[in-house]
């Protein structure tokens, strides 16, 4: 009997392919839409694979349904979405899918950086509908990015590849991690610093962590106010690690110049939410990984990852 597996949204044909040839497939066919929660509870009863996305919250309550489950492949790298602990309690195995989608999220975020900077979507939005009259001296006037100062948080695979691009533009750069990264300081000429000197020095404050008990809210409104006046935060890593009411409070008021964001608290992020009504926020809806390359490695990768377990071998990349 070939293992069952349960795969919770549509993904490339050629990827169910790789799954059917040694497991039974059933997947939840939508492609813009969530499998809700009550339909998850049931399919896990029966499986011995699950593969899942980051928008799936895989609790301990669900956990304990799937008396059969023997690996659970996130999409992502990121897997804050899934009870690690209760999975390690149960004798599941979890797995991601790092390094192939960090040179793409780098770039997205560097894009970020430039966009918000640069006020791209406003100006573009400007000009379409119809407000542009003239050149004027100082309309639509951005922060320089060449030369200035980068403060990165979290100088793990991602942080270390916008570090790198960070170079090509000359800039400063600056990195708080919970270690020291000494071999990464010489290849690319990167300074250790404290988070409150980091702050307080950086033109652009770049969060490249993982969500954790420990980076949830790490960005609040005390961290907020040591940023500089003139000074940009990008979040491409996980919502929950800024605390957006706070983060509100320091654009509305000026303490801080805008904010790039490509990930949110609660995804997705409402229409109405007050982050949106911004001039100075730049959001988008977490895009980081989405190149058509990046996004089939990833899901090659996990499709790897969770036939090796269910075939008992040791799968590439193991979170527990
Ligand atoms: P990674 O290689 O594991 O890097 C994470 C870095 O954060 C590590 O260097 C780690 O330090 C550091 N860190 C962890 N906890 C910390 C803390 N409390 N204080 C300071 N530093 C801390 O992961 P990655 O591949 O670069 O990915 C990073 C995150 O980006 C993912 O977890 C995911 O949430 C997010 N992401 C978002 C997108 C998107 O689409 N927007 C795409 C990909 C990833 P150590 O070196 O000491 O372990
Ligand atoms: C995306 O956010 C990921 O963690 O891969």
């Amino acid at each position: 009997m070939k293992p069952k597996v349960f795969v919770t949204r549509k993904l490339p044909e050629a990827i169910i392919q790789k799954l059917e040839t040694s497991c039974q497939v059933k997947m939840w066919e939508e492609e813009n839409l969530p499998i809700p929660y009550e339909v998850l509870e049931k399919e896990i009863l029966e499986v011995d694979g699950l593969f899942c996305l980051l928008t799936e919250n895989i609790d301990r309550a669900l956990l304990e349904k799937a008396k059969r489950l023997k690996v659970i492949s996130n999409m992502a790298v990121g897997y804050n979405n899934i009870d690690i602990d209760a999975a390690k309690d149960l004798g599941i195995t979890v797995t991601n899918t790092p390094g192939v989608l960090t040179e793409t999220t780098a770039d997205l975020t560097f894009a970020l950086l430039m966009a918000t900077a640069r006020r791209l979507i406003e100006a573009s939005d400007y000009l379409k509908n119809g407000a542009w009259q003239t050149w004027s001296p100082m309309q639509l006037t951005g922060q320089d990015v060449f030369g200035a100062t980068i403060g990165i948080i979290g100088m793990g695979r991602i942080g270390a590849s916008l570090a790198k691009r960070a170079r090509g533009f000359d800039m400063n750069i600056l990195y708080y991690n919970r270690s020291r990264k000494l071999e990464l300081e010489k290849e690319l000429d990167i300074k250790y610093v404290e988070m409150d000197y980091l702050l307080k020095e950086s033109d652009f404050v770049c969060i490249m962590t993982p969500y954790t008990k420990e980076t949830k809210n790490l960005i609040a409104a005390k961290e907020l106010r040591m940023m500089k006046e003139t000074a940009i935060l990008i979040n491409t890593a996980r919502g929950g690690i800024v605390n957006e009411a706070d983060l509100y409070l320091a654009l509305l008021e000026k303490q801080i110049w805008a904010a790039g964001l490509d990930v949110f608290g609660e995804e997705p992020i409402a229409k109405s939410h007050p982050l949106l009504s911004l001039n100075n926020v730049v959001a988008l809806p977490h895009i980081g990984s989405a190149s058509i390359q990046t996004r089939l490695k990833m899901a090659n990768l996990a499709a790897e990852n969770l036939l090796a377990a269910l075939n008992n071998q040791m799968p590439k990349h193991v979170v527990v």
